[in-house]
């Protein structure tokens, strides 16, 4: 059955390929964009996600979210990896396209609210936007189909973060929103680390993807020399670890995955700011932070020739 998703994402090289892996997939029926701060500052994100809605003749809504944090002091866009412009300083026209008059947000309340137990909420970016519709209406967690998270980090295979050596991106751009988010009384599934480090989208693969998917494969090729760049130097590479588009796979087909279940945490100060942490175990102790949370689920092992071969053949599909 296809599912209807709302994509809140911070364009971003590798939220461009889970963004047109959604509109490439059969399955999704993707509703809308809705941006946040992250890779690239608010406006720029959302420049990029009306590019890509204009480029490609996507039919979904787009509307533009927050630019920072709900407490943290803002962390600067990840220029480093994504570029000035978030889509590897290729050149990208301003759009003529424009955004729905709704903040994020409230975007989001209402889609739920008109289709209640239809929507899935895919977020890949900070979690922002999703507490702000938390804050808000909080009434949506009954409305809502699943939440999908591309975020955290849980150790498993020794995967504990990316930005801090105990913090993954998404989820220390804005902690508190990140706890907010998991210990609501939504089912949650987090894909962190734990399975994005574990899948690899190497340099021959993204060019059979350039050879074979057309206006979009050469796209998505011509964005990511930038990111490889970062990828060579920061851990000596070929290639780049699949983040963004393992969220998608998941919504796709959660078979692809193994889950484990438990309510998380999110350190939100101090050194360890932003570190994820699921309690998977029933023990009983005098002081838990867990206990009463509701339990969810994260990934902890991925098919990864799966999951490359999913994305390779929408992709091609789409092409075509
Ligand atoms: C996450 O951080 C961002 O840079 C990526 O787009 C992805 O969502 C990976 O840690
Ligand atoms: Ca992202």
């Amino acid at each position: 059955m296809t599912k209807k998703i709302i994509l809140d994402t911070d364009p971003g090289i590798d939220d461009a390929m889970a963004i047109l892996f959604a509109e490439a997939n059969p399955n999704i029926d993707l509703i809308a964009l809705t941006t946040v701060y992250g890779n690239a500052e608010i406006e720029t994100g959302t420049r990029n996600a009306l590019y890509l809605k204009q480029r490609f003749n996507m039919t979904c809504d787009v509307a533009k979210g927050t630019s920072g944090p709900l407490q943290r002091d803002p962390v600067e866009a990840s220029v480093a990896v994504h570029g000035q412009n978030g889509f590897g300083d290729i050149d990208i026209e301003d759009p003529s396209l424009t955004v729905d008059p709704r903040p994020a947000h409230r975007y989001m309340i209402d889609a739920v609210k008109a289709a209640p137990g239809e929507i899935t909420l895919v977020a890949v970016g900070p979690l922002t936007n999703l507490a702000l519709a938390l804050q808000e209406a909080p009434e949506v967690t009954s409305m809502v189909k699943e939440v999908v998270i591309m975020g955290g980090a849980f150790g498993t295979h020794g995967h504990t973060g990316n930005v801090t050596p105990f913090a993954e991106a998404n989820i220390h751009d804005d902690p508190h929103a990140a706890d907010v988010v998991f210990t609501a009384d939504w089912p949650v599934t987090v894909v962190g680390l734990d399975v994005t480090h574990e899948a690899f989208f190497s340099s021959e693969y993204l060019d059979t993807v350039r050879d074979t998917c057309g206006d979009t494969g050469q796209f998505l090729w011509d964005i990511s020399r930038f990111y490889l760049a970062f990828y060579k130097e920061r851990m000596g590479v070929n290639g780049c670890f699949v983040h963004d588009p393992s969220a998608i796979a998941y919504v796709i087909d959660p078979s692809l995955f193994e889950v484990r279940n438990g309510p998380i945490r999110v350190v939100c100060e101090g050194p360890a700011e932003g570190m994820t942490l699921q309690k998977y175990r029933d023990t009983k102790h005098k002081t838990d932070a867990w206990k009463d949370k509701p339990a969810q689920n994260v990934a902890i092992s991925v098919n990864d020739n799966a999951l490359l071969d999913l994305f390779l053949d929408s992709m091609t599909a789409y092409s075509k």
